[in-house]
């Protein structure tokens, strides 16, 4: 017996008011809706109609168009500023100096017969100048609040240099680690990313689109970018309406659920229709189920790409149907690919499309800067932005949440923390060990690499005088096969220490032979990850690995820090502690080093499960049972089944009992809820975190359900000896599902497990009923 969810059944009625949530995958711990708006919608509609009134068709189409404005490609910049003048801009893209953002808003505001000011977007996605962890290392805080308070800092000081958008949070679930963009968002798991994206979400907004010092947040990339065939950025996307519903769309309903007010559309083709030129995913899905009322904007050229993808017939053609389909703004960018919406007025007139649709696009827009107060505050105040971005403050949040980030995956011997009062030199290696710029991680561009500090630099800075520190980066880092359009811009190269591997891999090694102790800093550089980089190789990049061998083949003890935000594939290669410290931001080294000398203790968790070689992928630990589950180990003749670490694996410098797993109620009726609790305690001698982490596992039902699936997690610090009782409710929401068989959400009678712990892996365990009791 089941209950189907968006059909007419009788039980139907009594499951539609958990529906929504239900896709969110919401419960305590995940969204809650931002508060209303001050302005009533009412008068924000009036003002935007009377704009309208007045607006030519060119201005529509002007008014609905994005324009990346990048003033070292020559002559870009003066052929968009004069689209602004003439009134055909609505919002550009890729300033973030103060004062060019207030020079073009006053061509915008003064020039301009209808004085519609600009929205002017980037991609904050880890911070603006104070630059955080990169997303997947938030993620693998399992602590919302980081993530939260992250972009709260990184909204703080956009909005303060003029920015009025962020095209962030990344939602797009990552199973696939070749695919670079795994490094933006929260990893392969729908309910973390869910949480996640919410948090993000309240970060930049704030409690409601115009909250001061707060941006428009758009989750991107809708929808299922992150499943691109072989992890190749930008390929096709094929996905069950199973996998679709359950597991790659619930962190955009969850962010839009926590108010964000912009979607970007995918660029790739979603089961053969674009996804920018997808009614279905844009409109029925986004507007119609989700009740989505912000605007979609377009990824950089993807209207164009409508033909690109064979789908449209020609650029009017392109325009109309990503209009058509729900696009109300078109990002168009520099180069390659014109803009379609340039050609809306034609099709207009020759009545393609109707008044109707233009206006309810261009009045979307006009809707998110009124709610901005663009018209209001166009300007900058450059004292105030000068102020903000030096706060020091953010610097504080940066360090905090690198700490909370790292994910210790070995400390054999319990080799780490290190001790300052017994060690008397330290050899740092590794051509990441020193790099400022690899430090801070891929899309960031407003950064000041003189006040990010290095591994080195924090190593050197916390071990004070007592301690030797030598440093040599060991290996030079190989430059990438295919340079991309980020590496030419300004302050993306890395001023990374060139060597001559022949001679400095011995000297290393040399130099880790003469210290008590070696960390070693190895992983890969800040441009082979994210867009267009995705990878075929898990190895470590360049002579890295024979540098990794060689330092532990000197029998000192060696830590290593891994600087990436894929697994990598060290081969087998045990040091004595491992450490994945991902790009930590401008801190980074100043929260590393208080890792190292154990001021904390880590507490980080995987977001993804680490696989043993590239070949086994994709291994995302919810999967289904299957034929001879026992030889789950066996499915290939020549290497284990299971991954070298779980998801949601992560060690402590202490340790962790679970007991006492109960179920308040283990009969409930559908569409109750069921209340669990669990003692952890720490029994080790410092004070340190543990993440409760809370699995279900629905043993029969309309369909088969993965052998585990996280839906609730908290973490948690405690003192030594201190036991805390740690409460989850699993509400209707997290015991349903989309079914392939009735092609809706259920909720099935059925008998579930329950597991927490840890990890995926969770030993402990009760179960419960949904239907047998009758209250
Ligand atoms: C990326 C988007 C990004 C946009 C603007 C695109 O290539 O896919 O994520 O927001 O560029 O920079």
């Amino acid at each position: 017996m089941s209950i189907q969810i968006f059909r007419g059944t009788r039980r139907a009625v009594a499951a539609v008011a958990f529906a929504f949530a239900i896709i969110a995958g919401a419960n305590a711990q995940s969204a809650q809706p931002a508060a209303g708006n001050p302005l009533p919608d009412a008068e924000v509609s009036a003002r935007a109609d009377a704009l309208i009134a007045k607006m030519t068709p060119e201005e529509k189409a002007g008014q609905i168009t994005q324009y990346f404005n990048i003033a070292f490609i020559p002559g870009q910049s003066e052929g968009v500023q004069a689209e602004v003048a003439a009134g055909r801009a609505g919002s550009l893209l890729f300033v973030t100096d103060p004062a060019e953002i207030d020079r073009l808003q006053h061509i915008a505001v003064d020039k301009t017969r209808l004085k519609i000011p600009l929205l002017f977007a980037f991609d904050v996605i880890h911070g603006l100048r104070t630059i955080m962890p990169v997303p997947i290392a938030v993620a693998a805080s399992w602590d919302p609040k980081v993530a939260e308070d992250g972009q709260r800092v990184a909204a703080a000081e956009a909005r303060a240099s003029g920015l009025h958008w962020t095209f962030a949070p990344m939602v797009d679930i990552a199973r696939d680690p070749r695919w670079g963009r795994i490094v933006e968002g929260a990893g392969e798991d729908p309910y973390l990313g869910a949480a996640m994206a919410a948090a993000q979400v309240r970060g930049f907004q704030g409690d409601y689109l115009g909250s001061p010092g707060h941006l428009i947040s758009g989750p991107k990339h809708f929808a299922g970018y992150g499943a691109a065939l072989g992890g190749r950025d930008y390929d096709e996307v094929d996905l069950s309406d199973s996998e679709l519903w359950n597991t790659y769309l619930p962190p955009f309903k969850a962010a839009i659920d926590a108010g964000a007010g912009n979607i970007m559309s995918a660029y790739m083709g979603l089961n053969g229709v674009p996804a920018t030129g997808n009614r279905w995913l844009l409109t029925d899905v986004l507007r119609k189920e989700w009740g989505f009322k912000g605007f979609v904007v377009t990824d950089a050229g993807a209207a164009y790409d409508l033909l690109t993808h064979e789908f449209a017939s020609s650029t009017t053609d392109a325009g109309v149907r990503a209009l058509q389909a729900g696009i109300d703004m078109e990002m168009s960018p520099p180069f390659g690919a014109p803009s379609v919406y340039k050609m809306l007025p034609q099709s207009l007139a020759g009545g393609t499309i109707t008044t109707a649709e233009l206006d309810t696009a261009v009045r979307r827009v006009l809707v998110a800067k009124i709610r901005m107060g663009l018209f209001e505050k166009p300007y900058v105040d450059l004292k105030q932005a000068k102020r903000v971005l030096a706060d020091p403050q953010h610097r504080v949040v940066s360090r905090a949440a690198a700490e909370r980030t790292a994910v210790l995956l070995r400390n054999e011997g319990g080799l780490l923390p290190l001790d300052k009062n017994k060690i008397k030199s330290i050899a740092v290696i590794g051509p990441l060990a020193d790099s400022a710029r690899d430090t801070l991680g891929p899309w960031v561009f407003a950064h000041d690499l003189n006040e990010t500090v290095t591994v080195l630099a924090g190593i050197k800075a916390s071990a004070g005088s007592n301690v030797r520190v030598d440093y040599s980066p060991g290996v030079t880092m190989p430059a990438r096969f295919h340079p991309t359009f980020f590496d030419t811009m300004p302050g993306s190269a890395a001023k990374r220490d060139e060597v001559d591997d022949a001679s400095e891999l011995p000297r290393a090694v040399a130099m880790a032979k003469a210290s008590d102790m070696t960390v070693l800093v190895l992983g890969e550089a800040q441009n082979m990850i994210g867009e267009l980089a995705s990878r075929s190789s898990l190895d470590l990049p360049g002579r890295q690995q024979e540098l990794l061998e060689a330092v532990i083949a000197t029998g000192k003890p060696v830590v290593v820090l891994l600087m990436t935000a894929r697994p990598l594939d060290l081969k087998n290669s045990k040091p004595g502690a491992l450490m994945n410290i991902w790009y930590p931001g401008t801190k980074g080294g100043t929260a590393v080093a208080n890792l190292l000398f154990g001021e904390v203790s880590p507490g980080g968790k995987l977001p993804y499960a680490w696989p043993r070689t590239i070949g086994q992928i994709p291994l995302p630990y919810a999967q289904l049972r299957s034929h001879q589950p026992k030889t789950a180990e066996e499915r290939y003749q020549n290497e284990l089944g299971s991954p070298l670490y779980p998801f949601g694996f992560g060690l402590s410098y202490s340790t962790f009992e679970f007991s006492n797993l109960k179920v308040e109620r283990p009969m409930v009726a559908p569409g109750e809820s069921v209340p669990v609790s669990v003692d952890v305690r720490n029994t080790g001698s410092r004070d340190a975190d543990e993440v409760a982490q809370l699995y279900i596992h629905q043993r029969y039902g309309s369909s088969a359900r993965p052998v585990r699936e996280l839906k609730g997690f908290q973490r948690v610090t405690l003192k030594p000896g201190e036991t805390r009782t740690i409460r989850f409710t699993l509400t209707p929401a997290e015991l349903s599902y989309w079914t392939s068989a009735m092609h809706s959400w259920v909720q099935d009678e059925t008998t579930f497990d329950v597991y927490v712990g840890n990890s995926s892996q969770a030993a402990l365990t009760t179960t419960f009923e949904v239907g047998k009791s009758k209250r």
